[in-house]
């Protein structure tokens, strides 16, 4: 085998051979198994678009009704995992809480036996089902009141809009919502994907995968710049001053949250359909002056940093969504989670077909033949 060139953050290293996804980074391409993301985004749903990433294949009408079926009644979760989440503090992140409570559904369906469809299937529709749950009753919980029941009667999107607000979601807001987790679904070997698939290289159980990722998802280089975002816009507070702001953080060599991105070197697609979203929901629901900031903001960072390939990423305008539809900024990740399940899922039975261990190298550039000091001689 010959030496490799050692490149940080394993830049233009493949590190699995995938047929989920795919990214054409100068054109700005997103396909889940071969479809379009614009497509996906205009004619399907979220639990269909899931099925297309884990099964390969679009369901049938029998098989989508039958998975939206079993989804549908496997959103409850146990009271053990509603009083353990009643038992975290307030203050702490919702991504650590459903770190916690992902890895906590482990101990109930402690019994591993991958090779088993059934036992796939009925892991993926948990932890599909279970996830919002998770999130939403954490929500309600640190406000010191009791999670709300999933209602049967909702669909995936509205139901978990529904546990969040106490109140059944409008139609439109339920349907962008649910596009929104379709465009967050999956996205080729990104941190959190490449560590869901370490974590099931070692033939851990599907609880662990989701909980390695979640926990990966969650940093403000990754998932967590969605919420940052928002933190900026606020920062920078008027049109007027996005221009300054900028210049202030290319003096200090800042980066511009929700800009970037390894592989896309235009304007990632996601972000486009987002954009368009945002403005439906303005249209109906109010204006929002945070969205004439971004706008203002994508223009000047297209003209000072275009020439570098930075420009919005899907992170830049869901928090927008998400704002004008009353999520909390710290919900913005999880609900990107309850998006990126999918993906991690797909990627966790892909891993499993033909599994090897991941154990890559390293390059050595400490010390050799050190001689021990003993406590009293050192200084
Ligand atoms: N603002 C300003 N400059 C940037 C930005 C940005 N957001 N992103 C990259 N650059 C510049 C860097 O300063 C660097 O410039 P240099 O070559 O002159 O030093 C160059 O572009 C390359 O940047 P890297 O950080 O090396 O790019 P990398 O591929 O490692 O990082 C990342 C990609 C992490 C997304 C980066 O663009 C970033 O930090 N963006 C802001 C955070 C963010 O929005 N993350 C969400 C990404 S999408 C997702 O994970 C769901």
């Amino acid at each position: 085998m010959s030496v490799c060139e050692f490149r940080p953050g394993l830049e233009g290293i493949p590190a699995a051979q995938s047929g989920i996804s795919f990214v054409n980074g100068q054109q700005g391409i997103l396909e889940y198994r071969g479809i379009r993301i614009e497509e996906l985004a205009e004619k399907s749903n979220f639990l269909e678009t899931a099925y297309l990433l884990i099964w390969g294949e679009l369901p049938t009408q029998q098989e989508l009704e039958e998975f939206e079926h079993e989804v549908r009644h496997h959103r409850r979760i146990k009271y053990r995992i509603r009083d353990m989440m009643k038992s975290f503090p307030e203050s702490g992140h919702p991504m650590d809480a459903l770190q916690a409570s992902a890895a906590a559904l482990g101990l109930f369906y402690s019994k591993r036996d991958l090779e088993n469809p059934v036992y796939v299937r009925d892991a993926v529709v948990r932890l599909l089902a279970t996830v919002p749950t998770m999130i939403a009753a954490f929500q309600l919980m640190r406000n010191g009141n009791d999670p709300v029941r999933p209602h049967d009667g909702l669909d995936y999107s509205a139901n978990f809009l529904y546990m969040l607000n106490e109140r059944e979601p409008d139609p439109l807001a339920a349907r962008i919502f649910d596009v929104c987790l379709i465009l967050h679904a999956e996205h080729t070997m990104n941190a959190s994907t490449f560590s869901a698939r370490v974590t099931a290289s070692t033939l851990t159980d599907p609880y662990a995968v989701v909980a390695s990722a979640v926990g990966t998802l969650g940093g403000p280089l990754h998932g967590g710049a969605n919420e940052e975002v928002i933190t900026m816009l606020e920062e920078i507070g008027s049109v007027e001053n996005v221009r300054p702001y900028l210049e202030d953080c290319m003096q200090r060599k800042a980066k511009i949250m929700g800009f970037g991105h390894r592989v896309y070197k235009v304007k990632d697609p996601r972000a486009t359909i987002l954009q368009k979203l945002a403005e439906q929901l303005f249209e109906k629901f109010g204006y929002d002056k945070y969205y004439d900031i971004a706008v203002e903001l994508e223009h000047a960072v297209a003209e000072k940093l275009g020439g570098k390939g930075i420009y919005p990423n899907v992170d830049f305008y869901s928090g927008l969504v998400y704002r004008k539809m009353g999520i909390p900024t710290d919900l913005f990740t999880p609900v990107f989670a309850i998006a990126r399940v999918a993906g991690w899922l797909a990627h966790w039975k892909e891993q499993l077909v033909q599994n090897r261990i991941y154990r890559p190298t390293q390059v050595y550039n400490g010390h050799h033949d050190v001689s021990y000091t003993p406590v009293h001689l050192r200084q």
